[in-house]
C-alpha cells in the first residue's frame, strides 16, 4: 500500500480559458485566443475554438457536483483576464465579479481547497495589440489585474498561483508557432520571459500587502533534461536546456535572482532584456511561498547539430537538440515520453538545490485521443490512466519517503476541455464530455479517485 502523508491534497487542475467556454458576451472581452480562432481557424484542431468545452460558465453548478463525486479536496481553476477586465486595464465587468464569486463560495461549501490561478496562457486582445508581453505595460496591467483580483475574491481564495507554465508562451509564441503571436524572435522571447517573471513578482508583492496571511506562488513545468551521453557536450547541451525551460523561472521565483550562467549565455547572444535595478530588487524581493510543479515528459537532448556564432534566427537550437530515447515508453496518444522518475528527480533537485521548500504537484496526466472506442456499457473503462497515475504516484511516494516536501497531487483535469491548438483532441477528464450533447459521464478513473483520495493512497 502506497499511503500519503496526512492531510495529502488530491485534486485536479484546469483553467478558466479552457472549461469555461461560450464565446466573448456576458461582457467578457476578446483574449489572444479568440482573436487567433476567428482570424485562423483552420489552425485549430478539427476548426474547435475556446467557445466550445464544457461551458462551465454556464453550468458550473452541476460540474462542481462532479467534484465531490470525484473526492476532490482540491481544485484549481484560473480567473480568465478577459472576462473580469475586458479591455486588460480599467473597468471591472460586474457578471464576472458575481460569477467567479458564487463559483468560489460553492466550492469553498463543500470543504474543497480552492486553487486560483491567475493567468493561463489567456491575455486579453487589447493589450496584445500594444505588443503583449513585450511591452512593460502589460506587466503594469497585470499587477493591477491580480491586485483586483485579491480585492474581489481574497475573502473566498486563499491560495494563489500568478502563472501556469510561463515558459511555454514564451516558447510557443516567440520562438515557435503554437501560441499567437507565433513570432521567431530569440530577443523578444527574452524580453517576455522576464517581464512575465516581472509581472509575476509584482503580483506576489500585492497579494503579501493586501492580504499578509494569503499564500501565493507559481505553477513551473520543470522538465528534468537528460544528456544523450555523458561526453561533455551531451552534458553541457542539457545543462543548457534546463537552464532555459525550469530555471529561467524557477530561481528568480524561489531565490529571487537568476542564474549566473544563464545570464552570461543571454549577454554572449546580444539578447540581454531591458530592465532598471529597481526592477531586479522587485524580483529580489517578493519570492513565492511555495511551489506548483507540473510533469508531463521528460526533456531528452544533445548536443547541437549548429555550431559556430549564436544565430540568433535559430533560438535554442543555438545550444541543444532534442533527441529521441530508442526504447523509450510512450504514450501514444499524444506522443509524449512516459518517465515516472522525472518526478522523483524533480523533488529531489527542489530538496538539494531551493531549500526543500514546500510544493505541489499541480498537473500530471495522460491525454488520449478517440477515447470513445474504450467505452464499455457507457462508461471509458480508462485503465491506462489508473495505471499512469499509479506509476507516477509510486515515484511521488518514493520521493517523499526520500524527504520531499510535496502536500498534494493534482491531475490534469477533472471534465475533458479544449486543449489549445489541439482542441478536443486529447482527452485528459476524469470526467468524459460529449462535446456535442454536453452530457458528462464518469470515467472509471473517476471512481477510482475517490477511492484514492478516501484512502489517501493505493
Ligand atoms: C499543460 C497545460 O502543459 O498541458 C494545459 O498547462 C494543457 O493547459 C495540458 O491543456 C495538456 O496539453 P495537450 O496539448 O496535450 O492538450
Amino acid at each position: 500500500m502506497y499511503k500519503f502523508p496526512d492531510g495529502f491534497l488530491w485534486g485536479t487542475s484546469t483553467s478558466g480559458p479552457q472549461s469555461e467556454g461560450v464565446e466573448p458576451g456576458d461582457g467578457k472581452g476578446m483574449s489572444n485566443w479568440d482573436y487567433w480562432f476567428q482570424e485562423a481557424p483552420e489552425k485549430f484542431h478539427n476548426g474547435v475554438g475556446p467557445g466550445r468545452t464544457s461551458t462551465f460558465y454556464k453550468n458550473y453548478k452541476e460540474d462542481i457536483d462532479f467534484l465531490e463525486q470525484t473526492g476532490h479536496t482540491t481544485f484549481r481553476t484560473s480567473i480568465q483576464w478577459s472576462r473580469l477586465i475586458p479591455e486588460g486595464v480599467g473597468e471591472v465587468n460586474q457578471q464576472a465579479v458575481e460569477f467567479y464569486r458564487d463559483v468560489f463560495e460553492r466550492i469553498n461549501a463543500k470543504g474543497i481547497k480552492l486553487m486560483m490561478n491567475l493567468y493561463h496562457f489567456d491575455l486579453p486582445y487589447a493589450l496584445q495589440e500594444k505588443g503583449g508581453w513585450e511591452n512593460k505595460e502589460t506587466v503594469y496591467a497585470f499587477r493591477d489585474f491580480a491586485a483586483t483580483c485579491f480585492e474581489l475574491f481574497g475573502d473566498l481564495v486563499d491560495t494563489w498561483f500568478t502563472f501556469n507554465e510561463p515558459i511555454v508562451p514564451v516558447e510557443a509564441g516567440y520562438l515557435g508557432d503554437f501560441h499567437y503571436p507565433a513570432k521567431h524572435d530569440f530577443k523578444a522571447a527574452i524580453q517576455v520571459g522576464y517581464n512575465t517573471q516581472l509581472a509575476s513578482s509584482m503580483a506576489v508583492e500585492a497579494c503579501h500587502r493586501l492580504n499578509p496571511d494569503h499564500r501565493i506562488s507559481v505553477i513551473l513545468n520543470l522538465t528534468p533534461a537528460y544528456p544523450k551521453s555523458d561526453s561533455p557536450e551531451d552534458k553541457k547541451a542539457a545543462r543548457i536546456a534546463e537552464l532555459f525551460q525550469a530555471k529561467s523561472f524557477l530561481d528568480p521565483s524561489v531565490k529571487g535572482e537568476y542564474p549566473e550562467e544563464l545570464v552570461q549565455i543571454v549577454k554572449d547572444a546580444n539578447a540581454l532584456p531591458e530592465y532598471t535595478d529597481e526592477e531586479l530588487d522587485i524580483i529580489k524581493n517578493n519570492t513565492v511561498d511555495f511551489l506548483g510543479v507540473n510533469y508531463y515528459q521528460p526533456l531528452r537532448v544533445q548536443a547541437p547539430s549548429h555550431t559556430g556564432d549564436i544565430d540568433v534566427a535559430l533560438g535554442l537550437e543555438n545550444y541543444f537538440d532534442n533527441y529521441i530515447m530508442p526504447g523509450r515508453k510512450i504514450n501514444p496518444h499524444r506522443g509524449w515520453e512516459i518517465y515516472e522518475q522525472g518526478i522523483y528527480d524533480i523533488a529531489m533537485d527542489i530538496k538539494e538545490n531551493y531549500d526543500n521548500i514546500e510544493w505541489i504537484l499541480t498537473e500530471n496526466g495522460m491525454g488520449v485521443e478517440g477515447e470513445e472506442k474504450f467505452k464499455v456499457d457507457g462508461m471509458i473503462q480508462d485503465d491506462y490512466r489508473i495505471e499512469f497515475i499509479q506509476n507516477h504516484l509510486k515515484e511521488l511516494h518514493r520521493a517523499i519517503q526520500d524527504g520531499a516536501n510535496c502536500h498534494g497531487y493534482m491531475l490534469w483535469t477533472f471534465i475533458d476541455c479544449w486543449s489549445w491548438l489541439n482542441a478536443y483532441k486529447n482527452r485528459y477528464g476524469l470526467v468524459e464530455l460529449d462535446l456535442e450533447t454536453q452530457e458528462k459521464t464518469m470515467k472509471k478513473s473517476g471512481y477510482w479517485f475517490k477511492e484514492l483520495s478516501e484512502n489517501n493512497g493505493f
